[in-house]
C-alpha cells in the first residue's frame, strides 16, 4: 500500500487522541489541521448564537484560515480525515482544509468524533466539495476512548 495520510481537526484533544492512535496502526504521517486563529472557549460556546464557531457554521462559505501551508499531497492515496461533529457536520476549517486541493485518484476516509451524532450528510458534503476528482468514502464515528484494536479492525474492513 502507499503512503498513508491521517490529517485532523481537533480542539479539545478527543480527536487528536483518535487521530495519533490510528497513525500508530497505519504507520501513517499525521497532519494537524489548525487554526491560524486558535479557538477559545467562548468561541465554541454554541449556545451563543454570535460565538465564531455559529457564526462560521451558519455560512456555509465560511473558511476559516488555517495557521501554515497544506501538506504536499502527492505522495498519498489514502487521507483518513478526522475531525468534531460540529453542528451535525465538519467544522468549516476541515472545508477550508479541502478546497482548492487537487484529490485526483485519492481517497478520503473521514472518521470523526462527537457528542453522539454520526457523520450523516458529511460524506455527501465532501464529496462534493472535492468536486468528485477524487473520492470520499463512508467513514465512522469513534467514540473517544476507541482502542487501537478497534481501529485496525476498522481499517482493515475499509476497501482501501
Ligand atoms: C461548536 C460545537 C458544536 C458541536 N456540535 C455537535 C453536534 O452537532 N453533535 C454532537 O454530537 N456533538 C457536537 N459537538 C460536540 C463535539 O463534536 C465533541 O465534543 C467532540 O468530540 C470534540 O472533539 P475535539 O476534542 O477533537 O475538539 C459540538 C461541539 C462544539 C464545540
Amino acid at each position: 500500500m502507499s503512503k498513508v495520510l491521517v490529517a485532523y481537526f481537533s480542539v479539545s484533544g478527543v480527536t487528536r487522541r483518535v487521530a495519533e492512535n490510528l497513525a500508530r496502526v497505519e504507520e501513517a504521517d499525521l497532519f494537524e489541521i489548525a487554526p491560524e486563529t486558535p479557538y477559545t472557549a467562548e468561541d465554541l460556546d454554541w449556545k451563543n448564537k454570535e460565538s465564531r464557531s455559529s457564526v462560521e457554521m451558519a455560512d456555509p462559505n465560511s473558511r476559516p484560515a488555517m495557521k501554515g501551508p497544506k501538506p504536499d499531497l502527492s505522495a498519498y492515496e489514502v487521507i483518513f480525515l478526522g475531525f468534531p461533529i460540529w453542528w451535525n457536520r465538519e467544522p468549516s476549517i476541515v472545508d477550508t482544509f479541502l478546497d482548492g486541493t487537487d484529490f485526483t485518484g485519492k481517497m478520503i476516509v473521514p472518521f470523526c468524533t462527537s457528542g453522539g451524532s454520526g457523520l450523516g450528510a458529511t460524506t455527501d458534503r465532501l464529496n462534493n466539495l472535492i468536486g468528485r476528482k477524487g473520492q470520499v468514502i463512508e467513514g465512522k464515528r469513534m467514540g473517544g476512548t476507541v482502542s487501537m484494536e478497534d481501529l485496525k479492525t476498522w481499517s482493515d474492513g475499509l476497501d482501501l
